[in-house]
């Protein structure tokens, strides 16, 4: 099959490339020069394990290319898939200005039938009006689909290879058979509805998995008080297969590019229909408040922060990745400078991204996991990353001016850290404190 993407963000690129995997010749389009210039010299914008050589593979293959040019793109494309940013509007919304410009391009370049689908998260009726905006600047015949992307960054091949489901949305049969042949390859699991149903489903399943992270953030805090594990609980929930043991870790919070914007953007789209959707709204409130809960447990070990040096082990809202878009670190690292303590700060890969979103003279910026730790009064540990995971626990105690970790991840296991000499503050488990005053 001949496929356009428009947009080479994380969606557009990663669906690029492992269609081109499947066979198909693919054209991937992106307005950046720079970023068409990078990807055709076989670079990738992104980090994201495995697409790289993925991409490189298909390109020298003759079933990837790269492309500024949307017409030369879609001249010979059956299919045309819309995959730009719909960033965040200041009131929650999702901002539908590249969407449409997409859409206008398309509509100029179109030069006979094909199906266009849009893969980008967008509010129930966009499809509606991809098509309207096409439609007038093209008099021929074309249909629409939609086409919404379950991928998460850090396993996003993966993901894009081996769906739990495929969802289509369409309104013609020519845009449903040419869609289920196209994934037929990746999965049985293809579920043809309608055209509002699917963008629908988008925005359900993501609401749903942030309602089960901040579910369970609210059960480790009251674990927190009543002496309970959360692990354990999670452990002893997760295997009702009513309740399902993904997305029961507790920690600081969700962040990322689709959680905090997909939940306030369906927050935003049921006030538009005048419905109140409280309960998205409280798990909002609760994933904003869990992130303070590192500071209160540096109050609770240190007493007061000013003057005190602060290590924070990993920028990055989840591992294998370095996407600090909405991560807790930015502002749990904003709230120990406004309370006068200096932190020190690592992540394997995240650090230019981070620092070129924020920066503070307050912040030192280390190149070792371990030069943060030394002579800090804590270390606070907000991103799982493996080489943080792997750490000496001895190690830590040894360098640190304080032996405080706060373990925003659960990490650690108790037995591991019981002989540590650390006082210890996981999420949602007992604390393990040391007989130690405090300086
Ligand atoms: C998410 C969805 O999973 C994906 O289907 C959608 O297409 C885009 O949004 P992503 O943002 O890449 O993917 O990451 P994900 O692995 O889902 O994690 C999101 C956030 O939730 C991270 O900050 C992670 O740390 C947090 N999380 C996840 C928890 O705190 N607890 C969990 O149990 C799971």
């Amino acid at each position: 099959m001949n496929i356009a993407v428009i947009g080479t963000g994380y969606v557009g690129l990663v669906s690029g490339v492992c269609y081109a995997e499947l066979g198909n010749r693919v054209y991937c389009v992106d307005k950046d020069p720079a970023k068409v210039e990078t990807l055709r010299a076989g670079g990738i914008p992104i980090y994201e394990p495995g697409l790289g050589d993925l991409s490189i593979r298909n390109a020298e293959a003759g079933r990837l290319s790269f492309t500024t040019d949307i017409s030369e793109a879609i001249i010979e494309a059956e299919l045309v898939i819309i995959a730009v940013g719909t960033p965040p509007l200041p009131g929650g919304e999702a901002d539908m200005r590249y969407i449409e410009a997409a859409a206008r391009e398309i509509g100029d370049a179109m030069n006979g039938y094909k199906v266009v689908c849009v893969k980008s998260t967008v509010p129930v009726g966009t499809n509606e009006r991809v098509k309207a905006i096409i439609a007038s600047r093209y008099t021929g015949a074309f249909d629409i689909a939609s086409l919404p992307e379950f991928l998460r960054e850090g396993t996003a091949v993966q993901d894009t290879m081996n769906p739990d489901r495929i969802i289509i949305g369409a309104d013609s049969v020519q845009a449903s058979d040419l869609l289920t042949e196209l994934h037929r390859p990746l999965t049985e699991q293809i579920i043809v509805t309608d055209i509002r149903s699917a963008e629908m489903i988008k925005y359900a399943s993501n609401a749903f998995l942030a309602t089960k992270i901040s579910f369970i953030n609210e059960i480790a805090n009251i674990c927190e008080k009543v002496g309970a594990d959360v692990t354990e609980v999670a452990k002893g929930m997760g295997l009702d297969k009513r309740i399902g043991a993904s997305f029961l870790k507790a920690g600081i919070g969700y962040g990322g590019s689709c959680f905090p914007k997909d939940t306030k953007a369906l927050i935003q789209i049921a006030g538009n229909v005048e419905y109140d959707f409280k309960l998205l709204k409280s798990v909002v409130e609760v994933n904003q408040m869990q992130r303070y809960s590192v500071i209160d447990k540096l109050y609770q070990s240190l007493g007061s922060l000013s003057g005190k040096q602060i290590a924070i082990w990993g920028l990055a809202f989840k591992p294998e990745t370095d996407d600090v878009r909405e991560a807790p670190a930015l502002e749990i690292i904003e709230r120990i400078i406004e309370l006068g303590a200096r932190p020190k700060v690592y992540d394997p890969i995240a650090m230019e991204n981070f620092r070129s979103m924020y920066d503070h003279p307050a912040i030192e910026w280390c190149t070792t996991a371990m030069e943060a730790v030394q002579d800090s009064h804590a270390l606070c540990l907000l991103t799982e990353w493996k080489e943080f995971t792997e750490a000496s626990l001895q190690e830590i105690e040894a360098a640190l001016a304080e032996p405080v970790l706060i373990d925003g991840r659960n990490v650690f296991d108790m037995a591991q850290v019981r002989d540590s000499g650390l006082a210890y503050y996981p999420v949602g488990r007992p604390v393990q404190y040391i007989e130690r005053q405090y300086v």
